[in-house]
């Protein structure tokens, strides 16, 4: 089996361009499931998906099938969703509330925290049979972020909120946009497979370069349909000088905030959604027009998108989360968020906000993403281009966190990942176990 090591990383990944084989070489795929998915610290789930005592959610990290659970300590677990007799599945639902599992072969069960419980007719082991011993195995670190839960089987990663650095601080500005600071996951999910490379998702995460072309019919709707002609249209007719900025953090996060381009309220730039204005009234009825109108402006997010590498997307008010499948087929699965606090009018409009851009806009996306596809099946034609921006000294414009940041057009978002990922894939990923 390939390395990092087997690769010319300067080659593959240079200042301005990147090699087709880092999106199509299944090889290197394999080391990307080792040492980025797990070998980083890699998003799971969120608490609120898993509110109570026994409740669980399966994930994936890269091709490790977890079953993160929660004993009733509160302690959240991620546990290998493998048999330790034969190597069976031993849950095949996506989420839900139970305090064991249960192999279907041969019946071996097991509790929350991994133990195995019981087999069925245990007089066939002898007394050295230890059940200590063979329990579910777990990803041994597991950490969370005001309510994110992220993991990696790297010992050798720094504490999870020095990962996140400055992107932690952004996430929380996105968790404190929900009132008391509660948001919760669990309001459903809309799930789609592309053909591609998940680095062609990641590409576009903080790609504002494409909006004006891909996304034209969008934009050109959002115009129409706009009060304010002027809120977006420099966008639309001149993205460069756009009031949308881009941010590179170090370790791969990147990050776009448009919110100073969106006009004084982004509850009012929101493109119509289906009943908005009779539950925007309902709300105004039950808690009056002021708390009314503050809490609105909540409702459809914040005008950003953060990307936490490698796998976590904050769109506005949504959560994204890319799972690779193999080198050319990758899911991406969309969560609304609710706001726990609020109303249930106000949550239902926040739904049909969300609603919004994957119906209208992602489905662009994955249509570049099977192009792109398609493109980098010519092995003879090598290279990509993120130069857009390179000619430009970023120095100026780091500012005070150390974050570089330039407009929402230029690619040094995608240099700035591919640095962080050209040295996760060297790395000696230190000592990977499950415990
Ligand atoms: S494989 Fe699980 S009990 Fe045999
Ligand atoms: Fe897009």
């Amino acid at each position: 089996m390939k390395t990092g090591a087997d690769y010319d990383w300067d080659h593959l990944i240079q200042e301005r361009r990147v090699h087709r084989d880092v999106y199509t070489d299944p090889d290197l795929f394999e080391i990307e499931m080792r040492r980025i998915w797990g070998g980083v610290w890699t998003y799971l789930c969120h608490e609120s998906e898993i509110p109570e005592k026994n409740s669980f959610k399966r994930v994936t990290m890269g091709k490790r099938d977890l079953i993160v659970t929660r004993d009733k300590e509160g302690v959240i677990r991620a546990l290998y969703n493998r048999c330790a007799h034969r190597a069976s599945t031993v849950c095949q639902e996506h989420s839900g509330k139970s305090a064991t599992f249960v192999c279907p072969y041969h019946g071996w069960s097991y509790g929350v925290k991994g133990n195995l419980i019981g087999v069925p007719m245990p007089e066939g082991y002898g007394e050295d049979f230890d059940k200590s011993l063979l329990g579910l195995r777990q990803v041994p670190r597991v950490e969370s972020f005001k309510g994110f839960v992220f993991a990696t089987v790297n010992h050798a990663m720094p504490s999870l909120i020095d990962y996140l650095g400055i992107a932690g601080d952004v996430l929380t500005d996105f968790i404190n946009r929900a009132p008391n600071g509660k948001l919760e996951l669990g309001a459903g999910a809309w799930r789609n497979t592309y053909t591609g490379n998940w680095k062609l998702a990641w590409d576009n995460a903080a790609d504002m370069y494409h909006v004006p072309f891909a996304h034209r019919s969008l934009v050109e709707m959002t115009l129409a349909r706009s009060a304010d002609k002027d809120a977006g249209a420099s966008y639309a007719r001149k993205p460069d000088a756009a009031n949308i900025d881009s941010w590179s953090f170090e370790g791969g996060h990147t990050y776009l905030y448009h919110r100073p381009g969106m006009g004084p309220s982004i509850f009012e730039r929101a493109r119509p959604a289906p009943g908005t204005e009779i539950w925007a009234n309902q709300l105004r009825k039950n808690i009056g027009d002021a708390e009314a109108e503050e809490l609105l402006e909540r409702v459809p997010g914040q005008g950003m998108n953060l990307n936490i590498f490698p796998n976590l997307m904050i769109l506005a008010s949504q959560v994204q989360v890319i799972d690779p499948i193999t080198v050319d087929k990758t899911q991406l699965t969309w969560y609304a968020t609710s706001l726990a606090d609020a109303p249930d009018e106000a949550n239902v409009i926040r739904m049909r906000i969300a609603e919004d851009f994957p119906n209208f806009g992602e489905v662009d996306d994955l249509e570049m993403f099977r192009r792109c596809w398609d493109g980098l099946q010519m092995d003879e034609v090598e290279w990509l281009d993120c130069s857009r921006g390179a000619h430009l000294s970023l120095k100026d414009t780091i500012d005070e966190r150390g974050a570089i940041k330039a407009s929402g057009t230029n690619e040094h978002t995608v240099r700035g990942y591919l640095g962080a990922y050209k040295q996760y894939m060297q790395q000696d990923a230190g000592a990977k176990t499950a415990v």
